[in-house]
């Protein structure tokens, strides 16, 4: 096997992040809004009803590094116009569907989802889900900046009761650098707070790889986390695309780590936090063995969708709001992104559909082994009609003889070294990518 550093040389290179299969630049033949509502009731089970999804697209201030789809204001007028089309979009999907579906999870993402008034967010929730299963999750992302006692004590009555809170990185000269400053004091504070208000899962958002950040600074970033003892951390990658992304161009490229430097700061960042108890769950993600996430994995019920990894998933993801994207089991849809032509297009009884797919059985064979190398680290490669299955041998053993994947049987699986590589792996199974139907540019793979 090669030494870490040459393997990382080697497969470096731009890839998707596979939250969905096929990756959303891939995406052809959408279904039509008729189309879509057949497939919706299609795969509709009221014993499991659907997950949805709700995008908050606004924030008050801009965090350099931002990849995420927001609006920057301080003009919070713009919460009432919001909350009534949101509303309606949901009204519409009812009218469509001719019932109310069962609401099996509710996750609030952005943006900022704590941009909302605790009185808009309350109103919101309720009306969501006046038909919820017994069963319901609720989760929320949640800015520290933003966030009132008074949102956690709705949260906490509606059944809200997992918040992933965006910390990134608590060095006070890279919270200057990336236009983020919020303070150990501030956040250790809040997060006792939604402990009193019984909110049952905390995770934590941390990014290596940003602009100034050391080995010393990740170190006393993770020493004040770990005294927080969240449930779940999210350790992510920096993805940086001043091509794509216009703000990112206000980090210097100079103040960035090199390749090297920014593994060297995963690899210490991953080592502080398993010495610490935690424990490493899937692509960047770390939790306590007491955490849902932890025990999901151990029960092999481990999911990933567009939210990340979940323990509960129904076929049916419906997203609401700006850029939000919904999953049928049988296609994909994103919402359009401008809020005036979101609104206009619900305004005139349609869905504001922006771009979707419908899947080949091409790609439900793909899926099932990508999903499964993230939520596993191991995939059964039963089916040898998978699309260029010559070339995948032949790269499959280089992987192998790199060290990075063993194979027994049908069973693929991931070694310790190898998981690192997962987005490698998976792109070897990705026909889309290998017969290159787009030119978008992905983040680096490690
Ligand atoms: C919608 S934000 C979380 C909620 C809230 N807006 C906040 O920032 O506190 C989602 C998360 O995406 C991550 N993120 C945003 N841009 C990123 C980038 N360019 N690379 C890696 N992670 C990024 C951050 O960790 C952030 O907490
Ligand atoms: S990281 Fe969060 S708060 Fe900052 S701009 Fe992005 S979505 Fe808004």
């Amino acid at each position: 096997m090669k030494n870490l550093n040459d393997l990382i040389t080697k497969y470096n290179r731009p890839g998707p992040r596979y939250t969905s299969y096929p990756p959303v630049p891939y995406w052809q033949n959408a279904p039509d809004e008729t189309t879509w509502i057949s497939h919706l009731k299609s795969k509709y089970d009221p014993q499991t009803g659907v997950d949805l999804y709700v995008h908050v697209p606004y924030c008050e201030s801009l965090c350099y590094y931002c990849g995420c789809s927001r609006i920057i204001t301080k003009n919070h007028d713009v919460e009432d116009v919001y909350l009534e089309v949101v509303l309606k979009e949901w009204e519409l999907y009812k009218k469509k569907l001719g019932f109310t579906p069962f609401i099996n999870s509710l996750h609030f993402g952005g943006g900022t989802p704590t941009f909302l008034s605790p009185a808009n967010l309350d109103r919101l929730i309720k009306t969501l889900l006046e038909n919820k299963l017994e069963s319901f999750i609720g989760s929320i992302e949640i800015d520290p900046r933003t966030c009132q006692t008074a949102h956690l004590k709705i949260l906490s009555e509606n059944g809200i009761k997992r918040v992933s809170l965006g910390i990134q990185d608590f060095d006070p000269l890279v919270q200057k650098t990336i236009n983020r400053e919020q303070s150990p004091m501030m956040v250790e504070v809040l997060t006792e707070k939604i402990r009193e208000h019984g909110i049952s899962s905390i995770n934590f958002d941390l990014i290596y790889g940003l602009p100034k950040q050391t080995t010393d600074s990740i170190a006393s970033t993770i020493e004040i986390v770990i005294k927080m003892r969240p449930d779940l951390i999210a350790f992510y990658s920096y993805a940086h695309l001043p091509d794509r992304i216009k703000n990112q161009r206000l980090i210097s490229e100079k103040d960035l780590p090199s390749p090297e430097q920014k593994r060297e700061l995963y690899e210490l960042g991953k080592k502080l936090l398993l010495e610490n108890g935690y424990v490493d769950v899937g692509m960047d993600h770390f939790a306590l063995p007491s955490s849902y996430l932890y025990q999901a994995k151990i029960k092999n019920n481990l999911h990933r969708n567009f939210m990340g990894y979940v323990d509960k998933k129904s076929q049916i993801l419906i997203g609401l709001g700006p850029t939000s994207i919904s999953d049928s089991s049988l296609s994909f849809l994103q919402n359009i992104k401008d809020v005036k032509e979101y609104q206009n297009k619900i305004e005139s009884g349609h869905l504001p559909i922006a771009k979707g797919h419908t899947h080949s059985d091409r790609d439900l064979l793909i899926q099932e082994i990508i999903l499964e190398l993230m939520c596993r680290n191991q995939a059964t490669i039963g089916d040898k009609n998978i699309p260029h299955w010559s070339v995948i041998q032949e790269e499959l053993l280089a992987f192998k003889e790199d060290g990075i994947v063993e194979e027994i049987g049908d069973e693929l699986t991931l070694t310790e070294t190898g998981k690192i590589f997962v987005r490698n792996v998976a792109m070897c199974f990705d026909f889309h990518l290998r017969e290159q139907t787009s030119t978008t540019k992905f983040s680096q793979t490690i």
